[in-house]
């Protein structure tokens, strides 16, 4: 969603909030805007756009205090007046979240003379800090936050405080320690900076000058929260020699499978399995990707143990819940984490009874402090808003998860599979092919049976994510029963085939189609259906052939590289499609 840092320290703040903005971009980038303190002076700039645009205002923000935001647009468009920070009387404010009553909030402080300068729910939080405030900024948010109904994650300067102040409810916030004294909306703005680094609980208030952070609890008792040790270095976080993060994601993807095999190894997973083994039935859900790496896990987790499994849309979900019961087990499967769908509906599972499992890629999210037991995806960073390498370690996840025992490193069957999917990414052979025939065609249906129907679904989201171009995952046996009315000679078919024992069936999917005069791209693993239809179709891609079962990885693999062509062949930039942002933390 929106991205919030903040800084208190004895460096200029500005240039430290605007590196802080670059690494936190990827969550939201339709405006940007900083706020610094120098003398009980406030110093504002905001723009529309991306954080780049704020380089020409850093020299006019002095101070070393401040606080910064990017900004994906919830309420009110991407304007420099809907940009945070949201400036009044004696406050200024970054927020990310929703303040679900900020209508009835504004009609009260407009009748008390209050004048409003953006369309933002946000805008509410400065207008009431500084009706409360009373000399004590802490204070002041405390009664603040009272008043507000939604989530939020919100770091606010006050004229008359050499500091600012944090606060969280529903929303993440991370503080650190460094060179300065930091907070931010994830790790990745820490990192280089923040030595130490502590996740303050919920509805907590941290009052942060250059020298000290002081922590309290929903009650303003003065508590102390563990500072743990920021090992992960993520300021190499690059695009290396690639052009977007997409491609190199997608080039990550042998690299993330071998590192979640490593990950599992050295996991105790006793007790998970056991309780996979007693389930009465294993839920599985999450949102968007993390959901479609969930109908995979449904078909590999149904074939390893006998209970019934099945995959639930996390926005659905979490109103109309899955029955579960204390024999049953959840796996929350979220990249970020963060994803309030998928953390509430976790969270009903887990009141319901169920044991909780969380499948993520962040270890210190929020998921993983409401789950029982956290199963690594160790993809690292992924910065580019279309989840690519983080599917490839969910599926990795779920096959590990599947198997008998657990595996080392070196027997892993996903070890030999990786060094294909390496070969696959670093191909350009067929992808730019296949994606022009996308961009040429006025939609694209993916089709698949079995394992490849799970594909078929995520490499549709994939596509129609960073082209724009219309398309739909469907199961090649339903074509007949519907779709077909749509084939014509500006469709185009993309047709994986890798699930051997459905092969025959899928191929005839194919027949069907350039019977009606459809286009036609075939994926596939299996040398006699290339051969088969080589010639006949538009494009055959040939994978390497491995077991059906494993044949995912490749597969999805090769129709990544197809959506990230297709982005650019239509001209847009695959790592910042219009209208998302990586992490969705409001419902
Ligand atoms: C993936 O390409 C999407 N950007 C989106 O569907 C994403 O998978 C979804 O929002 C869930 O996010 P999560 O895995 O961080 O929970």
């Amino acid at each position: 969603m929106c991205g919030i840092i903040a800084y208190a320290g004895h460096a200029p703040a500005a240039p430290e909030l605007f590196e802080g903005l670059r690494k936190l971009e990827y969550r939201g980038y339709d405006s940007a805007g900083i706020t610094t303190l120098d003398r009980g002076r406030l110093y504002t700039a905001k723009r529309a756009g991306t954080v780049e645009g704020l380089r020409v205002d850093l020299n006019n923000l002095c101070g070393t205090v401040g606080i910064g935001h990017t900004r994906w647009a919830t309420h009110g468009a991407a304007t420099a007046a809907n940009a945070h920070p949201h400036v009044y009387g004696r406050f200024s404010v970054v927020h990310n979240g929703i303040i679900e009553n900020y209508s009835e909030l504004r009609s009260e402080l407009i009748s008390a003379g209050h004048a409003f300068s953006s369309e933002t729910d946000s805008e509410v939080i400065a207008h009431l800090l500084d009706v409360y405030y009373d000399g004590d900024p802490v204070d002041a948010l405390r009664l603040t936050c009272a008043r507000l109904k939604g989530c939020w994650a919100i770091a606010a300067l006050c004229t008359e405080f050499d500091g600012y102040i944090v606060t969280r409810r529903g929303s993440p916030v991370i503080l650190g320690r460094g060179k300065g004294n930091y907070a931010a909306s994830d790790i990745y703005a820490l990192s280089g900076r923040a030595e130490k680094y502590s996740i303050p609980e919920e509805g907590d208030f941290a009052l942060v000058t250059p020298d000290k952070i002081t922590i309290f609890d929903e009650h303003l008792n003065e508590v102390v929260r563990p500072f743990d040790i920021l090992k992960s270095n993520f300021s190499e976080v690059g695009t290396d020699d690639c052009p977007h993060y997409m491609l190199k994601e997608i080039r990550e993807n042998a690299r993330t499978m071998r590192a979640t095999c490593r990950a599992f190894s050295s996991l105790d997973l006793s007790a998970v399995r056991t309780r996979l083994k007693c389930a009465d039935k294993i839920v599985l859900i999450g949102c968007g990707t993390a959901y479609n790496s969930a109908l995979a896990g449904v078909r590999l987790l149904g074939g390893a143990y006998d209970c019934p499994v099945s995959a639930h849309i996390a926005s659905e979900a979490r109103y109309n819940p899955p029955r579960v019961t204390g024999r049953s087990v959840c796996i929350a499967v979220s990249q970020s984490g963060e994803t309030a769908d998928t953390i509430m509906a976790a969270r009903i599972a887990r009141e319901a009874g169920a044991y909780l499992i969380a499948m993520t890629n962040v270890g210190y999210s929020a998921i993983t402090r409401i789950a029982d037991f956290v199963l690594p995806v160790c993809a690292g960073a992924e910065i580019c808003v279309a989840a690519t390498k983080s599917y490839i370690g969910q599926l990795a996840c779920f096959h590990l998860l599947s198997a008998g025992t657990s595996p080392s490193v070196r027997d892993c069957a996903l070890e030999n599979i990786s060094k294909k999917v390496e070969e696959i990414a670093l191909d350009d052979t067929y992808a730019p092919g296949i994606a022009k025939l996308c961009v040429q065609s006025r939609a694209v249906f993916f089709l698949g049976r079995g394992y490849d129907v799970d594909v078929a679904t995520e490499a549709s989201l994939k596509l129609k994510e960073v082209s724009y171009i219309f398309s739909d995952g469907y199961p090649a046996g339903e074509l007949k029963h519907g779709t077909l009315a749509l084939v014509d000679e500006s469709v185009l078919s993309i047709v994986i085939i890798c699930d051997g024992a459905l092969a025959e069936k899928s191929k005839n999917a194919v027949e069907q189609i350039l019977s009606r005069g459809g286009k036609v791209a075939v994926v596939t693993t299996l040398p006699p259906i290339y051969a088969a239809l080589s010639g006949r179709v538009q494009a055959v891609w040939l994978l390497p052939e491995v077991p059906s079962h494993l044949s995912h990885f490749l597969s999805s693999t090769a129709l990544q590289l197809v959506a990230y062509h297709a982005a650019l062949f239509a001209g847009h930039n695959p790592d910042k499609p219009r209208n998302l942002a990586k992490s969705v933390t409001v419902e």
